[in-house]
């Protein structure tokens, strides 16, 4: 992935919700980068700042409750922080296009598929009604929803889990966007689909050259569909590599303890680890390292001073006073 081309930077975001007197540090300075044709997967239990990393990405940070703090979000040499609503809404969905874990909430029951999809088509690209059609018909072709166009005229409650799934996906990709964002896409469904969702995600970002950011609270779908993976608790990216540097050379603890909880063919047998105690919430963030409360390796150093994120000359990025130091399990 040496000479892959950066697509979509995040630089030192930082997002609070603020409810009255209640300050929910959310995000605490990330930084991201993501690169065409490339799928970066976002990895953290729930509660570490996923969602609100891809709301901010897509212009649709609820506001208020929330603010940004500070950072920028570099796309195509603008950053799209700094763009007004009505630039946002043009790029949303034509360049920057999302699927999210329940596509029930998303598809408009009213509609049919076709229909959702042309409209698309139509606000974004301006093509007309039968061009749009064809165009709807092939993308169905390409989500595995059939090439005879039978899906454009079902509605979504005539569709499965899976169908729906794709028909999102269908609607997702329709404008060729540069960027696609995933959020939890597969954890609604069972294990077979969920395979069949994450290939079928892998080779549309193949064919259509995208970006992806691939968001899951589970490092094992994860390993499935990844290049490139970042952790995330509480607000902080904790761990960034290549995928195989990071499954071979894990050096965060919390990066660690989510493998031990994945199951393992070759542990087989074994009970799998679970991290003691949960994510903070984001208006008690614990001080030092947010992690030391949970983590085997803490000392009084972690309890006051955040560990920055560093990287080592393989691009190998962690932010740990304790990095690669192993514990007894
Ligand atoms: N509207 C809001 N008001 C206050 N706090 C919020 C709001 N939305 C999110 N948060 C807080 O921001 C933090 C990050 O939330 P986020 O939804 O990004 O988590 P997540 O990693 O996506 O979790 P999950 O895996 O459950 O989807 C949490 O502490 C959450 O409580
Ligand atoms: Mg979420």
């Amino acid at each position: 992935m040496a000479d892959a081309k950066e697509l979509l930077k995040v630089e030192n975001l930082g997002v609070c919700f603020i409810h009255g007197t209640m300050e929910a540090h959310a995000l605490r300075g990330i930084d991201l980068s993501f690169y065409e044709k490339e799928i970066h997967g976002l990895v953290g239990e729930s509660g570490s700042g996923k969602t609100v990393t891809s709301t901010c990405i897509m212009g649709l940070l609820p506001s208020p409750p929330g603010e940004i703090t500070s950072g920028r979000i570099l796309f195509e040499n603008e950053n799209l922080l700094e763009l007004s609503q009505g630039q946002m809404r043009s790029y949303r969905g034509r360049k920057i296009a999302m699927v999210f874990q329940e596509p029930s909430k998303y598809l408009n029951p009213a509609f049919k598929i076709g229909e959702q999809i042309t409209e698309m088509l139509r606000l974004h690209l301006d093509m007309n009604k039968e061009k749009a059609r064809e165009r709807a018909k092939e993308l169905l072709g390409l989500v595995g929803l059939g090439k005879d166009g039978r899906v454009l005229d079902s509605y979504p409650h005539e569709l499965s889990g899976g169908m729906k799934q794709r028909a999102m996906i269908a609607i997702a990709i329709s404008c060729n966007p540069r960027f696609l964002i995933a959020d939890e896409p597969t954890t609604a469904l069972d294990v077979t689909l969920q395979l069949q969702i994450l290939r079928l995600i892998k080779e549309l970002k193949d064919l259509l050259g995208m970006g992806v950011l691939f968001i899951s609270h589970d490092l094992g779908v994860v390993k499935e569909v990844a290049d490139r993976v970042s952790v995330i608790y509480a607000g902080r990216i904790v761990e960034s590599s290549t995928k195989g540097t990071l499954f071979d050379k894990p050096l965060h603890p919390y990066t660690k303890l989510l493998m031990l909880s994945i199951p393992d063919a070759h542990r087989r047998g074994q009970r799998l680890a679970t991290i003691p105690g949960r994510v903070p919430d984001a208006d008690a963030t614990p001080s030092g390292c947010a992690f030391h409360p949970r983590c085997p390796l803490a000392d009084d150093r972690c309890k006051s001073e955040n560990p920055e994120l560093r990287g080592n000359e393989d691009g190998h990025k962690v932010a740990c006073h304790h990095a690669g130091e192993s514990w007894n399990i």
